[in-house]
């Protein structure tokens, strides 16, 4: 075990060790900051502005920091309230984050770290309101696919936070009504990986055991319903749809998120018939299909995604809007930029630079981003600014990869002209923004 330095009173705080701390502001990864003697914890369920004794759960890499939990609240905050969920507390469960926190409190405090991350990483100050996502009041029983851990013998569960114990949650209280009824948990599942639990909008329930490869045995479609409504320069416009995804592929987990994250960024680019756009990053089409009905037949829409299976159903959820093209290309691919290298060890694996993929425009109107949580990157990001798109829309699940990838941008002479965040992931500390660039010499 490494012993972090020593304070200037001389004691070591190590695993297990127990201190009073008053809790500082909220970091990035759901925790929050506090201070002992010189050294820095990440102290998770606190509240900033709290006075509590925490216990030391781990070390962090070099002993620069220490994670803790709060076990014992001396000075509470007024936003704090009683965990809905038993499974949720130091030591418990770990996939939620803010139980302890009024929803109102959970989503500012959500604010406060996206506005921290633009303000480090990119060096903007921008105004951050992270909205509730409509009829979501109590953020709970929201998430509509829940992949069960398994313990050694079958039996479900959800995992301990930084850990691969199983904790035997029956009844996870941000599961959907329609997960809830699967009850995976009432029966054990010898032989399998984990289970995934979905219930899909627009089609029944599917509980899917998971192989040792990641295989699933009976992997079926499911349907999902595609509805948004948004208002821009040219009216108000709603979208209905049913869209088919593999059961364990790519779709919002909260059933309000593809109205508020589609509504959003379409209010944000206030795409014109005829004009030429780009989804990179499209999964099965979800910001294509809003794309291609808003620039129509005149238009043209490319629509960018490395997982094949989801291009073919994108090919045929748009079936309909022969002016959208589906590509099966990773996006840093089709646009000829080298691959992120592993390690960025110098003279070691030189990036490979693929050639451009002819799919591609060398001009786009618009372009929407949704990449996974790592972003986009610097060099997909120039690419991007290199079409000239009058306007970008960042679709973000992890405010830090928005933020260096909007310093990119302004770099190359976009400014950040609108910023949504939604709490499509009430509970946890996770967050969606929507930020809508435009070029500054437009
Ligand atoms: C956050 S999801 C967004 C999907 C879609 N826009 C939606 O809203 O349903 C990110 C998508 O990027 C895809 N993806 C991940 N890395 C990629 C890459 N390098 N190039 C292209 N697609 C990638 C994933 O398969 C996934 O479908």
């Amino acid at each position: 075990m490494t012993d972090v330095p020593a304070g200037p009173d001389g004691d070591a705080l190590d695993v297990g060790s127990e201190v009073v701390v008053d809790v500082g502001p909220v970091a990035h990864g759901g925790h929050c900051v506090a201070r002992s003697d010189g050294r820095v914890l990440f102290v998770r369920h606190a509240i900033p502005g709290e006075r509590a004794l925490v216990r030391v759960t781990e070390i962090g890499s070099g002993g620069r920091f220490l994670r803790a939990d709060a076990v014992e609240v001396l000075e509470a905050s007024p936003d704090r309230v009683t965990a809905p969920c038993p499974w949720s507390g130091p030591g418990m469960c770990g996939g939620c984050d803010l139980q302890h926190v009024a929803p109102p409190r959970q989503r500012s405090l959500k604010a406060e770290v996206v506005r921290e991350q633009l303000r480090r990483l990119a060096g903007l100050d921008v105004a951050v309101e992270v909205e509730a996502v409509p009829g979501d009041d109590d953020g709970l029983r929201w998430r509509t696919r829940v992949e069960y851990a398994l313990d050694d013998a079958g039996r479900p569960g959800l995992r301990r936070h930084r850990s691969h114990d199983v904790v035997p949650v029956d009844d996870c209280r941000i599961a959907a009504p329609g997960v809830r009824d699967l009850a995976v948990t009432d029966a054990t599942w010898p032989g399998a990986r984990a289970v995934d639990a979905v219930t899909p909008s627009a089609s029944d329930p599917v509980a899917l055991a998971v192989g040792e490869r990641g295989s699933v045995e009976d992997d079926p479609d499911v349907r999902e319903r595609l509805e948004a409504t948004w208002s821009d320069d040219h009216g108000t416009h709603t979208l209905a749809r049913d869209m088919t995804v593999a059961a364990r592929g790519f779709w919002q987990v909260h059933p309000g998120a593809v109205a508020a994250l589609v509504g959003a960024t379409m209010a944000g680019l206030a795409v014109r018939p005829g004009e030429r756009a780009l989804d990179l990053y499209a999964g099965v089409g979800v910001f294509a299909a809003a794309l291609g009905e808003a620039v129509g037949p005149g238009g043209q829409v490319v629509a960018v995604e490395a997982d094949a299976r989801a291009v073919e159903h994108a090919r045929d959820n748009l079936a309909d809007l022969p002016w959208v093209l589906p590509v099966a290309a990773r996006v840093d691919d089709a646009f000829g930029v080298a691959r992120p290298t592993k390690g960025g060890r110098r003279g070691r694996g030189r990036p490979r630079r693929p050639a451009r993929s002819p799919l591609v425009p060398t001009s786009a109107d618009v372009v929407v981003l949704d990449p996974p949580r790592t972003g986009a990157g610097a060099g997909v990001v120039r690419a991007v600014a290199d079409l000239r798109p009058r306007a970008v829309a960042y679709v973000a699940c992890d405010p830090a990869a928005l933020a260096r990838d909007t310093r990119t941008l302004v770099e190359q002479g976009y400014r950040l002209a609108s910023l949504r965040a939604f709490d499509v992931f009430p509970m946890t500390h996770h967050v969606e923004c929507v930020a809508v660039f435009e070029r500054t010499d437009a």
